[in-house]
């Protein structure tokens, strides 16, 4: 039988549940729990398996929505094996999985880079009991991956930076353009396995943040979509420490708003309230404020080549984060539901210069993922925020 528990790595310990003693003293007060954030001190200098202390670095990997959809296997000797949690994925957005496969690519990145670290190699097998169908609705417990320890990692220049990336969910400063140099060495760290390429010329940005608003804008005013966030929204440091994970709103207007039980998780936020203007707002000034793009292209769109983009682009955030550039990933345009499928074909001929590789969202009869992952770059400062929360259910 196995047992599953929730895990709490860095700091050391074992705990049964994410920790919500306490958590109402925190109500109105700002800044982040220093429990909800401690992933990013990595592992207990206490922790002598070197899978859970690779697993402590490996949780705080770029995700979408902040599900942190993973579940880590330990009960093979010298092996990990990473699973989906089938209740952390997000059919309306991401209805093939691709952008959950491509959380997991930078998952196993990291866990490859920290199990270097300590002198292991990891052999990576894919699927290795088969794969998944290409729906997300197909999908069962089948792993993602089996990670075998073997002697003789060598260790990344990047995992410097692991604890402290962060994905900025803030407006950039348009008074700092990107240099050309600085796009190449973004470009170098991710890596030949995907098509990389990006701009940042300025006569080519007013394309591309306007379609970031426009992809944006399809996806909050899509009911079924907006709530999938207002679903995963966490007001304030109780509810963020409650859950560590989701999309995490500390601003002053939101948490007395939902103090005074004025934030409804039942409907889309109405316009006009102020739920509505600041995820309007918080969108526009992402994508109007984008001072370069870049994104990551493969050839073919199978669950494996999303793992690879994932892997990518851990890699190109760590290089921003030694380079002190802010990097964000803006995912609306290429998403699959039907009602995006204009800014998906529009994304397409502005980064690749050809159509999407498919109708209305609809997989070809292969296993078809489109997964290109287009991402902002601007200058900015990597600040704890949503990002800083981290769970890990494992099963041992
Ligand atoms: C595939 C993928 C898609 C993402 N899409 C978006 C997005 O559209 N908008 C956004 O604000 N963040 C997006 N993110 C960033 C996540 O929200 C972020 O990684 C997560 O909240 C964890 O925060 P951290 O990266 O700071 O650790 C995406 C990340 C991944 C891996």
């Amino acid at each position: 039988m196995q047992r599953r528990t929730f895990i709490r790595l860095a700091g050391g310990g074992l705990v049964c549940t994410a920790a919500a003693a306490g958590a109402g003293a925190y109500a109105l007060r700002s800044g982040y729990p220093a429990q909800a954030v401690e992933a990013w001190q990595g592992p207990s200098a206490a922790e002598a398996d070197p899978r859970r202390r690779a697993l402590a670095y490996a949780i705080t990997a770029p995700n979408p929505h902040n599900l942190q959809p993973w579940l880590a296997d330990l009960r093979e000797p010298g092996v990990i094996t990473v699973h989906t949690d089938p209740e952390r994925v997000l059919p309306q957005t991401d209805p093939f999985g691709r952008q959950i496969l491509i959380g997991h690519g930078a998952f196993l990145e990291l866990l490859v880079m920290a199990l270097a670290e300590q002198g292991f190699g990891a052999e990576v097998a894919l699927w290795p009991d088969g794969a998944l169908p290409a729906g997300l609705d197909g999908w069962d417990r089948r792993p993602v991956a089996r990670l075998r320890l073997v002697p003789g990692g060598v260790a990344d220049p990047l995992f410097t930076q692991v604890l402290r990336r962060r994905t900025p969910k803030s407006d950039y400063d348009t008074a700092r353009p990107v240099a050309p140099a600085t796009l190449r060495a973004l470009l170098d760290a991710a890596g030949p396995s995907v098509d990389r390429a990006g701009t940042v010329d300025a006569d080519r940005l007013p394309a591309l943040r306007r379609l970031c608003w426009e992809s944006a804008k399809v996806e909050l005013l899509t009911p079924a979509t907006v709530m999938e966030s207002v679903h995963l929204t966490r007001v304030g440091p109780s509810e963020i420490l409650r859950h560590r994970d989701g999309i995490s709103i500390n601003t002053a207007v939101p948490r007395i708003a939902a103090a005074l039980g004025q934030f409804d998780r039942s409907a889309p936020p109405p316009p006009g309230s102020p739920a509505y203007d600041q995820m309007m707002a918080r969108f526009r000034g992402h994508s109007d404020s984008a001072m370069g793009f870049v994104w990551l292209a493969t050839r073919a769109q199978r669950h494996a080549d999303a793992v690879a983009a994932g892997r990518a682009y851990v890699r190109l955030q760590l290089q921003a984060t030694a380079l002190g550039v802010a990097v964000h990933p803006m995912s609306q345009a290429l998403q699959e539901f039907p009602e995006m499928a204009a800014c998906r074909e529009q994304a397409h001929r502005l980064t690749l210069g050809r159509g999407a590789p498919q109708a209305e969202g609809r997989p070809h009869p292969a296993d078809v993922l489109p997964h290109r992952s287009s991402h902002r770059t601007g200058p900015g400062h990597a600040t704890p925020t949503a990002g800083g929360l981290r769970r890990l259910r494992l099963v041992q």
